[in-house]
């Protein structure tokens, strides 16, 4: 099997006009890159948001409307209550793979994390209006994804990435991730309180997306408005981590012939590797 290990950017990054969101990946450790520069219809993002709703309904048994917060309690620790993750979107259809082999994701993936990078988690994220008793303006506290790496890191080289791709408008009411700018180049994780004050909203309409480094402090606000946020994550690795879900060897082989890029999606699930 011949894995996809040297990539060339350079042409994707000139048809689709990246270099300004490579700059702002080295400066701000962040970019959103709009539908329209990602060249896709409204029916692509409808499609993935309508089957990440599908999957929320059918794994709950839950009612998700796009305008309402869900009538359905959820159990979970205080702090997970106004969100759910839902885990292994890869195995539940076509639109959760075509999400990974994006020429422009893939080519900004591979400027953070370089060749051979490894697709860690396949998640999607519903989250609604924060209970009026949750006491803080985050509702995920601020952290860096690569935490689990010691300190101190090397900004150029990330070991983690995230992508987020934002399936409903994503402004600072609508509980959007918070981050603050530059803070991959501090290359270490924020300590207590430090982060929220110098924090702002990544502000971004319904089908975009948007590319973080692993080293980039962020959290997410509190909701305050109602109806669901839904977006799709997906955090990469560089191929000596271990992903955190474990994807090799349990998608057919099909998925992979028909997929718009075989070889980044093998290697992306480690498939084809001994
Ligand atoms: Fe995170």
């Amino acid at each position: 099997m011949i894995l996809d290990t040297s990539v060339d950017i350079s042409a994707v990054v000139t048809e689709y006009g990246l270099a300004r969101h490579i700059e702002e990946l080295d400066e701000v450790g962040l970019t959103v890159v709009s539908q329209e520069t990602l060249r896709l219809s409204d029916a692509w993002i409808n499609r993935l948001r309508d089957a990440l709703i599908k999957v929320g309904e059918e794994r709950t048994g839950a009612s998700l409307n796009l305008h309402e917060n869900p009538q359905t309690e959820f159990p979970g620790r205080p702090s997970e209550i106004g969100h759910i993750i839902f885990p292994s979107l890869l195995f539940e259809g076509r639109p959760f793979v075509d999400v990974l082999t994006h020429p422009v994701k893939k080519a900004l993936m591979n400027h953070l994390l370089g060749d051979g990078h490894l697709l860690s988690v396949s998640d999607g994220w519903v989250k609604w209006q924060t209970p009026e008793t949750w006491p803080d303006p985050v509702t995920t506290g601020f952290h860096a994804d690569q935490s689990a790496v010691p300190a101190p890191w090397n900004w150029r080289l990330p070991h983690v990435a995230n992508m987020n791709w934002t399936l409903t408008d994503y402004t600072k009411d609508d509980g959007a991730l918070a981050y603050v700018p530059g803070s991959h180049r501090k290359e270490r994780l924020p300590e207590l309180e430090e982060a929220l004050p110098l924090a702002v909203p990544v502000v971004a309409p319904k089908g975009s997306l948007v590319i973080f480094s692993g080293a980039l402090w962020h959290g997410a606000y509190r909701k305050t408005t109602p109806g669901l946020r839904v977006t799709m994550l997906g955090q990469h690795c560089r191929p000596y981590m271990r992903p955190f879900e474990d994807f090799k060897g349990k998608l057919p082989e099909q998925i992979f012939a028909s997929s718009e890029d075989p070889a980044y999606l093998r290697t992306l699930l480690l498939e084809g590797l001994g």
